[in-house]
């Protein structure tokens, strides 16, 4: 028998659903091709911590029903640092891996070339609730955070409808609203805040004061780390003599199941991504273009700012 080759893989950044799938197809694809696979607990700080573990398809299927992310994802301010970056490095030779698997989102991405310098090879697999990253149609995580958020939300106003209360939804996404429009359209949400477009508060909550008087609620959904929620449900209070709550959806979202697209996606980029790591050709990450897999290198990857499209959004929200 010819020596089993040595890989590793990590979650980088915010965890989501699908990251499991993906190392399962991703293991299991590797083994097929007489890899040992290792996974790196937490994330680049795992790495400089030396916290390897083994995995194998057998172990991994029964996590693809879990969210979130088995070997835990992670930020890490140690690699930022040279020192880091340095220590990250000699780890990943010391157990002789021939390159590591980073799931995960731009910032873990930038990781990548940042590691470069010092000899840290690397593969990338787009994994963020954002979908915020401009050359692959979908994310991993992205779709099971809709879909979360859609059954918090039908939840929700189950209870806000009896209360006769108006809901303000905050939604996550970092700087990019992409989820928020995806769970408003899901929702069939009255209004959607988003950052890709102003908002002029005041004129906003005549507008919703006036839906509410003709269909008697309204839905609110808003992106995260844009208007002041409180602030703009006070707003909305004093206008409309109603109780309106704010309700964050927070972590739920990266912690819900996988959808079945999330679980097909990471068949499609572990298999991707594993055709990479055999054929060596690091510094690549893969993507999704019209449900056909598809690799660039890392550098094209973060060449370009994010666009939201406002399509549906100018449809359906603008003034
Ligand atoms: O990038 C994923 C994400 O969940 C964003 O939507 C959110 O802004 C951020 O991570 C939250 O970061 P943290 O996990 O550090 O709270």
């Amino acid at each position: 028998m010819t020596k089993q080759r040595r890989i590793a893989v990590m979650a980088s950044g915010g965890d989501g659903a699908g990251m499991n799938a993906c190392l399962y197809y991703l293991t299991k694809q590797l083994e097929r091709l007489n890899f040992e696979v290792f996974g790196i607990e937490g994330g680049y700080d795992g790495l400089i911590n030396n916290q390897f573990v083994k995995l194998t398809s057998d172990e991994l299927i029964h996590s693809i029903n879990r969210g979130g992310c088995v070997i835990r994802a992670g930020r890490s301010a140690r690699y930022l640092t040279e020192e880091g970056r340095k220590i990250a490095a000699k780890n990943a030779k010391k157990m002789a891996v021939e390159c590591v698997v980073v799931i995960g989102g731009n910032g873990s991405f930038r990781g990548m070339l940042d590691g470069k310098p010092y000899g840290l090879t690397t593969i990338g697999i787009p994994a963020t609730i954002d979908n915020d990253i401009f050359y692959t149609d979908y994310s991993l995580g992205f779709d099971s955070a809709r879909n979360a958020n859609i059954s918090l939300i039908k939840a929700l106003c189950m209870s806000t409808y009896s209360q006769n209360k108006i809901p303000v939804v905050e939604i996550m996404g970092r700087d990019c609203g992409k989820l928020t429009l995806a769970t408003a359209i899901g929702c069939g949400a009255d209004y959607c805040i988003i950052k890709e477009d102003s908002v002029d508060l005041k004129k906003l909550t005549t507008k919703i004061a006036k839906t509410i008087k003709t269909k008697g609620d309204a839905l609110i959904v808003a992106a995260e780390k844009n208007i002041n929620l409180e602030g703009f449900a006070d707003l909305l209070k004093e206008k409309t003599g109603r109780d309106v709550k704010v309700f964050i959806n927070g972590y739920a979202q990266r912690g819900a199941d996988a959808s079945g697209f999330d679980r097909e996606l990471a068949a499609k980029l572990a298999f991707e991504c594993s055709n990479l790591v055999n054929n060596k050709e690091y510094f690549n990450v893969v993507g999704v273009k019209n449900g056909q897999a598809f690799h660039l290198p890392v550098e094209e990857a973060l060449k370009e700012p994010n666009n939201t499209d406002l399509g549906l959004y100018n449809m359906l929200y603008s003034e």
